[in-house]
C-alpha cells in the first residue's frame, strides 16, 4: 500500500536547481506524525508573506519556466505512484496552497495571446501520439471533447475531428485560432469553476500544462465528473515548466512525482471517478521537457 504522506510530503527535498529563481528553493516539506490521516505541514524558512512582499518585477511575469524539478532518479516510476495509495480521509491541502505569488486577475495575465507553445517540441509529439491511442477514432458519430485550459493549439492527432470539440480558456484570441475546436467558451476556473454543458455530455477532457493554475480544483474536477458520460476519460497532462507566478504554491513548491500525486488527489476528493493512473510519456529523459499524464474515467455508476 503507498502512503501519499510519503510523496507529498517528500522524504527528500525537491531538487530545486532548475533555471527558475524561485524562492521556494529555501523551503523544505515535512509531513507531521505519520498517520496517513494527519495532514501536512509546510516547513518555510522564508516566510511566505515576506516573499509576496519581494515584487513581482523581480520574476519573469511571463516565462514559461521550469518549475521546482524531481524527475525520479531512484524509487518507484510515475506510472507505479498512483497505485494502491492509501489516501488520508480528508483533502490533505489548505487555501494557503492554493495561493499563488501573483493574486491579480487571470483576466490581466491572459489578456494578450501568446501564439507560442510551452513544451517542446518531442513532448508536444508524445503527447499527441498518446491521445492517437487514447481517444476515439476521428470523426466517430456523436463523440465530444472538452480542452480545457485550452489556447490556440490542443495538440490533438494531425486532422483529427469530433462533431463537438469545445475549448475552454482564458483569451478569445487563441481559442479562435484553434483550428480543432468546433467551439469555444471564455471562462476563468479560478472565479467561476462552474461548467455551462450539460450532465453526461463529453466523451473525454483533455487539460494541458495547466491544472497547476487551479486554484479551486475539486470543484473543477467535480464538475468534469459531472458532464463527463460514464466510462468518460479525463487526462491531465504537465511536463516541469509553468508560468510560475500563476502556479498554485503548493506546485512551485513540489517536483514532478509530488504533482502526479496532486493531480491524482484531485481525481480521488472529487469523488466520482476511477482510481486515477499516471503515466510517464517523458520522450527523452533529461534531454526533452518530461511529460506526464494522470488520468481517470468517470465511474459508469455515477
Ligand atoms: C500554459 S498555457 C497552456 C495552453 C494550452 N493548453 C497548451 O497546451 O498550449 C495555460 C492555459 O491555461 C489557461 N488558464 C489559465 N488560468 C485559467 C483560468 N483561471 N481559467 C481558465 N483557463 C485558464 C489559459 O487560457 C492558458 O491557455
Amino acid at each position: 500500500m503507498m502512503n501519499m504522506a510519503n510523496f507529498v510530503g517528500l522524504k527528500r527535498l525537491p531538487v530545486l536547481g532548475g533555471i527558475c529563481p524561485s524562492p521556494t528553493r529555501t523551503r523544505t516539506l515535512t509531513h507531521v506524525g505519520s498517520s496517513v490521516n494527519k495532514c501536512f505541514k509546510w516547513r518555510i524558512k522564508v516566510p511566505r508573506r515576506m516573499l509576496f512582499g519581494l515584487g513581482v518585477s523581480y520574476f519573469s511575469m511571463s516565462s514559461f519556466t521550469p518549475s521546482a524539478s524531481a524527475r525520479i532518479t531512484a524509487g518507484p516510476s510515475v506510472d507505479q505512484i498512483l497505485k494502491n495509495v492509501e489516501w488520508p480521509e480528508q483533502f490533505p491541502f489548505k487555501d494557503q496552497d492554493f495561493q499563488r505569488f501573483d493574486e491579480s486577475s487571470d483576466s490581466l495575465f491572459y489578456e494578450a495571446p501568446r501564439f507560442v507553445t510551452h513544451i517542446d517540441d518531442l513532448a508536444i509529439a508524445a503527447l499527441t501520439n498518446y491521445y492517437s491511442k487514447v481517444f476515439p477514432p476521428s470523426n466517430t458519430p456523436g463523440v465530444a471533447i472538452l480542452d480545457m485550459c485550452s489556447s490556440w493549439v490542443s495538440h490533438f492527432p494531425s486532422g483529427y475531428k469530433q462533431e463537438r470539440v469545445v475549448g475552454l480558456g482564458m483569451n478569445e484570441d487563441e481559442l479562435k485560432r484553434n483550428p480543432v475546436l468546433t467551439e469555444y467558451v471564455v471562462q476563468d476556473l479560478n472565479v467561476n469553476p462552474k461548467l455551462q454543458f450539460e450532465d453526461n455530455s463529453f466523451d473525454i477532457i483533455t487539460n494541458v500544462v495547466s491544472v497547476d493554475y487551479l486554484t479551486k480544483p475539486l470543484d473543477v474536477f467535480k464538475e468534469m465528473s459531472r458532464i463527463l458520460k460514464p466510462g468518460g476519460l479525463a487526462i491531465m497532462s504537465f511536463s516541469n515548466r509553468c508560468f510560475w507566478t500563476k502556479a498554485i504554491s503548493i506546485w512551485t513548491s513540489t517536483g514532478d512525482v509530488d504533482h502526479v500525486m496532486i493531480v491524482g488527489s484531485y481525481f480521488h476528493y472529487a469523488g466520482g471517478f476511477e482510481p486515477p493512473q499516471a503515466v510517464d510519456i517523458s520522450p527523452n529523459p533529461g534531454r526533452s521537457d518530461p511529460m506526464y499524464i494522470v488520468y481517470s474515467r468517470k465511474l459508469s455508476t455515477a
